[in-house]
């Protein structure tokens, strides 16, 4: 097939574009490279079924030309990073409604399925444990920056049912906490990557709050093949799935696996939000999905525990962060 991905250059992206590659599909990759790197793709630049374009999403006759041309588009690309959203949710909200609308405008033009990338976020800080994909939001006021992000992933997920609703095939996943190599050193989206960082380092690693917050940390191989699932299973057109591990991790727990497994000897601090992210910060206390709809229709299953995931990690991680 020939396949577009949007963002790419980016964490997950340019995963997803290995797998495909790998399978044998030939790859166009559109990213600005706001926060994707050429590193993460370059052992693919010289490879004939490899295409990459250094642009934005917000180039519609770019879009357009792509769209006419391959079989199926991945929609990954996104300002995101809760740290990025509030320094900057202007961006954000361009980023990802301006150009989820222009991604699917352009394959809804030549009836391409879209795939697009969606968020636990979406929930914000609801307490219903577990998630399910049509339980209710709960979020914060909008004059809290950090609720642009869930937002903006909302609109794009009306987007993508109103595009279903005239007959366009469209998947929907909502990823939970992806972790794994090529994460951002700076690790503004990624509580993993801050702490291996840290530990590394031999810096404190900082738990933001009292660490008792959890989150279900998915490996990037897992979130890998429930992004390709729902690109391949026609069941899964017109529907939302939650795409993550069910197990449940407190982020002091994630700090101390973290510390063990690095042989690290830095202490584990506290810091309070508001260091961090400024006055009004709201967090979301638990984030654990309910898997049910995605086992079920695409066949599913999260493969790797954290422990391994977070030593495969920490191996890459420990040759490619800068000392
Ligand atoms: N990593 C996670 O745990 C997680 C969780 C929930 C949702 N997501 C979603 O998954 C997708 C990929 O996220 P990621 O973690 O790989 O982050 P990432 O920042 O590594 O990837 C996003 C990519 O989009 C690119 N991009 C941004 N604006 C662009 C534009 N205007 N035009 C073209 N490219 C642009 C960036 O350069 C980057 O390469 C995003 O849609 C994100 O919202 C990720």
């Amino acid at each position: 097939m020939k396949i577009l991905v949007t963002g790419g250059a980016g964490y997950i992206g340019s995963h997803l574009v290995d797998r495909l590659l790998e399978r044998g599909d030939e790859v166009y990759a559109i990213d600005n490279l706001s926060t994707g790197r050429i590193s993460n793709i370059h052992h693919h630049l010289d490879a004939d079924r490899f295409h990459f374009l250094n642009d934005t999403i917000l180039n519609e006759a770019l879009l357009d030309r792509l769209a006419s041309d391959v079989d199926l588009v991945y929609h990954l690309a996104a300002l995101v990073g809760v740290k990025y959203v509030v320094a900057d949710p202007l961006a954000a909200i361009k980023t990802n409604v301006t150009g989820t609308e222009a991604v699917l405008g352009a394959a809804f033009k030549y009836w391409k399925k879209v795939v697009l990338a969606s968020s636990s976020e979406i929930y914000g800080k609801s307490a219903k444990i577990p998630f399910y994909e049509e339980d209710d939001r709960v979020l914060g006021p909008t004059s809290v920056g950090r609720w642009s992000y869930s937002t903006s992933k909302a609109i794009d997920e009306h987007f993508a049912f109103a595009y279903a609703a005239k007959g366009l095939p469209v998947a929907t996943v909502r990823f939970f906490n992806s972790y794994g190599p090529r994460l951002d050193e700076k690790g503004y989206g990624s509580v993993v990557a801050n702490l291996v960082r840290q530990a590394l380092k031999g810096e404190p690693l900082t738990v933001h709050g009292d660490g008792r917050q959890t989150r279900c940390f998915t490996y990037i191989d897992d979130t890998v093949e429930g992004t390709l699932l729902a690109g391949e299973v026609k069941a899964g057109e017109g529907l939302v799935f939650n795409i993550g591990a069910e197990a449940e991790t407190t982020i002091l727990e994630l700090a101390t696996t973290i510390k063990r497994l690095t042989g690290s000897r830095s202490e584990i601090v506290f810091v309070p939000y508001r260091d961090y992210y400024g006055e009004g910060f709201e967090d979301t206390r638990r984030r654990v999905p309910s898997i049910d709809r995605a086992k079920a229709v695409l066949g599913f299953v999260p493969k790797v525990k954290l422990e391994e995931g977070l030593t495969r990690t920490i191996a890459w991680c420990r040759e490619h962060y800068t000392r």
